[in-house]
Order: structure tokens, then C-alpha cells, then sequence
């Protein structure tokens, strides 16, 4: 990857096809319109960008939010805050394992989750998400990010070509981390979007299937698809596509959720982990 045109800050590649250390911004501050943008282009660049060391208010990882379009909306507002916090502003939501009177405070709090794309089980899913991170366990719970843009590129073409112009079925599977254990739910329900889908923004095309959410493949039996399917994920998981994220405290983290899935290793369940996330909300749905 080429070094951005410009000395508003330093961009450092972290693997060879995705992610981006962006370093030399305190995202406290107020930025100006040009160091936005080109933010906003180093993302897209990269697909995953983060900003080490930050020390920002709920109003500031707002504000961050802001950046990249529209907030999303969040489904499920904290009952209990953690030990710092009083309150939560409206369109944060915590990720976390801590518990109080027995209940997560947060969402998504217990180890291991496999690939997927945040809200694939709905019409217009998300376009980003950001994770901001306050308590970190002293070992595991690495965030991992696949290209899905390095997956579609190198595909086999036989595979391909049974994508090729075809929608894949997704559900709501957040609660499980293995496929069929029962822990699913349809509260979310169900979408169509294309197993390739063009980025509305880069033009590049990218894989847009993962192992939690995807069931099936339209206009195919359950068992012509599954095969089909497990090459597919086995392919977009491959190392060589994937960037593992090691969090520090202060790290501020953004991936494109229209051309990424990520995936999340176990983490000892006795030791603290809290994040911060907001969304960023898509205008148009996936399309070829
Ligand atoms: C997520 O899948 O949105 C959560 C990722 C994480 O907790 O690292």
C-alpha cells in the first residue's frame, strides 16, 4: 500500500491486506474538514483503521462516529453501568462480560465468536462499526478481521462461479458461537444479499458470506450449498487474509462491515473485558 498523499498523520499497514495504525491524532480534539476526509479515505483504503492510545469521553467516541456518516441505532441499551460510569449516552452500547446482580452489562459478552458481518441478517446492514476499548483481559480476546475483498480476488473460479450474481440466506445468530447449537433467534429475522457484493463506495467487489450467520445460498438445496459454503468461509479465514488485533486500553478501532467479517478468541471468563461501540449506519442495501 502506498503512503497517504498528505503529513496530517502516519498510516502503518498492519498486515498485507488489511488494517491501518493511524498515528498522530488525538481524537479528543476537534479535527478539520481535510484530516476527516482523509481519515475517511484511509479506512476505505485499509478497512480496518485504529487509533492507538486514546483517552476520549462517551461525547468524543460520539463525535469520532460522526466522521463516517450517520450513527446507527442500538438495539440494546445498557440496565447496569460499570465502576466509572454513571450513564451512557444514547447510541453507546457496552460490549462486556462483567455482571451485575448475575446479567452482562453489555452485549456479546462471552468469549468466542465466529466470522460474521454485524447485522447481515438484516435489510440494510450496517456500513462500520466502532470499538473503543476501557478493560482488557490480561491474555486472548483478540478481535480477528478477514478481507473480504483478498478472499473475493483470489477465489477459486469454479467456486466464483457459483456465487457469481447469487444471493446468500443470512439469520440472526449472534448467540451462538457453533452453528446449530440452539442458541439462535429470529428476533432479528432473515435477509437475501448478494454472496459478492460491490462496495457503493470503492467499486471493488468483495466476499459477503461468514460461518455464524449464512445458511444457505439462493435457488440451491440446503445440500448442494453447504459444501459449497464451508470451501467459502474456510477460504475468507485464511491467515494470510486476516488481521488479529491485540487490544490495548485507549484503542479506538473502526472496520468496514460491507467488505470484513471478524471473529473474536475465547478470553478467560474470570478476567474483565469492556468495550464501547457505536455504529455507523448504510444508506443503501448490498447490491452486485
Ligand atoms: C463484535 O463482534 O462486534 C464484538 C467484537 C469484540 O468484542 O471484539
Amino acid at each position: 500500500m502506498n503512503a497517504p498523499a498528505h503529513n496530517l498523520f502516519e498510516v502503518v499497514p498492519l498486515s498485507q491486506h488489511i488494517g491501518a495504525e493511524i498515528r498522530g491524532l488525538d481524537m479528543s480534539k476537534p479535527l478539520d474538514s481535510a484530516t476527516i476526509k482523509a481519515i475517511y479515505q484511509t479506512w476505505l483504503d485499509h478497512t480496518v483503521i485504529i487509533f492507538r492510545g486514546q483517552k476520549l469521553t462517551q461525547e468524543d467516541h460520539l463525535q469520532a462516529t460522526s466522521y463516517f456518516g450517520t450513527q446507527g441505532h442500538i438495539r440494546r441499551p445498557p440496565k447496569y453501568f460499570p465502576p466509572g460510569f454513571d450513564r451512557v449516552a444514547p447510541g453507546i452500547m457496552f460490549i462486556s462480560n462483567i455482571r451485575e446482580n448475575g446479567e452482562p452489562i453489555g452485549a456479546l459478552p462471552d468469549g468466542e465468536m465466529m466470522f460474521h458481518h454485524d447485522m447481515i441478517h438484516s435489510e440494510i446492514p450496517d456500513k462500520g462499526t466502532l470499538l473503543y476499548s476501557i478493560e482488557i483481559p490480561s491474555t486472548g480476546g483478540n478481535t480477528l478481521f478477514a478481507s473480504g475483498y483478498a478472499a473475493y480476488e483470489t477465489l477459486d473460479p469454479a467456486l466464483r462461479a457459483k456465487l457469481e450474481g447469487r444471493n446468500a440466506l443470512h439469520h440472526y445468530n449472534y448467540g451462538s458461537t457453533q452453528k446449530g447449537d440452539g442458541k439462535g433467534t429470529e428476533a432479528y429475522g432473515r435477509a437475501a444479499h448478494p454472496a459478492i457484493r460491490t462496495h457503493e463506495e470503492s467499486g471493488r467487489k468483495s466476499l459477503y458470506v461468514n460461518r455464524l450467520m449464512t445458511v444457505g445460498l439462493e435457488g440451491m438445496s440446503d445440500e448442494e450449498a453447504a459444501p459449497i459454503l464451508e470451501a467459502v468461509f474456510d477460504h475468507c479465514e485464511k491467515p494470510e487474509f486476516v488481521y488479529s488485533h491485540k487490544w490495548r486500553v485507549g484503542d479506538l478501532l473502526l472496520w468496514d462491515n460491507r467488505c470484513s467479517s471478524h471473529a473474536r478468541e475465547d478470553f478467560p471468563a474470570n478476567e474483565r473485558r469492556l468495550m464501547l461501540r457505536t455504529t455507523v449506519q448504510a444508506s443503501v442495501k448490498p447490491h452486485f
